[in-house]
């Protein structure tokens, strides 16, 4: 009889195809991504993100309660200042947006949720990079990594769990550690953006924060032609003191985040970001392709390649999917 082998069996009924499943996604491995506006006064909605908003202090607090009971593992919160300066004074000051909300959402939820902050210049600098500059105007590696350092124990103190450093500045993982360690904060984690690519794809994101930068981050952020470097890259945050470490962005780069995987030895994170989020609900708004299956697959192949963690602007729809099955 031929064929011999028929793989189909396996897929001839939902039940059977349940049983020998071998990715899952579940809500409290999501994280969701939110924005807060420093003097908003109604939630604004985010042209190229349809769906995400930029919150008030008010808006921010009732969105991030109906994601903790619809069951996300966690918050990761970005700040969007009324004023910017060249040093990002609004990112270490306890005042500054970020700082504040994060003091908000701490007292609203306790520990009932991992909350996390962007721990990054980009949003509170005038120029828009992720550092402080040189007087010619290139990115300062070790005088960014003494803002950092600043920046992540006032995040601390504001009731940030979890600090994610996302600059890509050479030291930042182990400078922030020592940072956090003797300002006693060492029950802070980091969640280090290890591997973090120069991408096209962040386009959405700088709307969201209203970005100033012009030009591009290719002197800090890795380039997309390379996957050797992101494994370099991991090793150094992991000798660092990393806790967690993220590839981003997630869809364009599972092969990177599959290698990361196999020689991580803390959990591993992946960033679905604004530009991933903004094609498929642009697709899905022109009717060509279905939405919630679209996105449901896109989460299922992020956690198959080996993340054990997806931040995603889906997270609460999916967390509420995914308890329907
Ligand atoms: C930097 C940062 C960025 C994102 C998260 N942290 C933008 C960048 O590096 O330009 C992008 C997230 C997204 O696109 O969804 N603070």
């Amino acid at each position: 009889m031929f064929p011999a082998h028929r793989p189909r069996r396996l897929r001839t009924t939902p039940a059977m195809r349940r049983l020998v499943a071998e990715t899952t996604v579940r809500p409290r491995q999501l994280v969701l991504p939110m924005f807060v506006k420093e003097g908003a006064e109604t939630p604004v909605e985010i042209a190229s993100m349809p769906g995400v908003v930029q919150h008030t202090r008010e808006s921010l607090r009732k969105a991030a309660v109906e994601a903790v009971q619809a069951g996300v593992g966690g918050i990761m919160l970005f700040g969007v200042p009324s004023t910017r300066d060249a040093v990002g004074s609004g990112a270490t000051d306890p005042d500054g947006i970020l700082n504040v909300a994060l003091r908000d959402l701490r007292s609203e939820l306790g520990d009932s949720t991992v909350l996390m902050s962007d721990c990054c210049l980009d949003e509170f600098t005038d120029h828009g990079h992720c550092g402080v500059l040189t007087p010619t105007g290139e990115v300062d590696n070790d005088a960014t990594l003494e803002v950092y350092g600043e920046m992540a124990v006032a995040q601390a103190r504001a009731g940030a769990h979890v600090v994610g450093p996302s600059g890509m500045m050479d030291g930042q993982i182990g400078f922030i550690r020592a940072a956090l360690d003797e300002a006693g904060l060492t029950d802070t984690g980091i969640l280090a953006y290890a591997v973090k690519y120069a991408s096209a794809l962040y386009g959405p994101f700088r709307d969201a924060i209203e970005s100033a930068l012009q030009g591009d981050r290719k002197t800090y952020q890795q380039d997309p032609a390379n996957a050797r470097e992101a494994l370099r890259e991991v090793e150094l945050d992991l000798a660092e003191g990393a806790d967690m470490v993220m590839v981003k962005p997630a869809g364009p780069y599972l092969d990177v985040l599959a290698s990361v995987a196999q020689v991580s030895t803390v959990p591993v994170a992946a960033y679905q970001i604004s530009g991933e989020y903004a094609m498929v609900e642009a697709a899905a708004r022109n009717g060509w392709i279905e939405r919630e299956r679209t996105v449901l697959e896109t989460l299922t192949s992020i956690r198959r390649a080996g993340a054990d963690i997806v931040l995603t602007y889906w997270a609460v729809e999916a967390a509420r999917w995914l308890d329907r099955e």
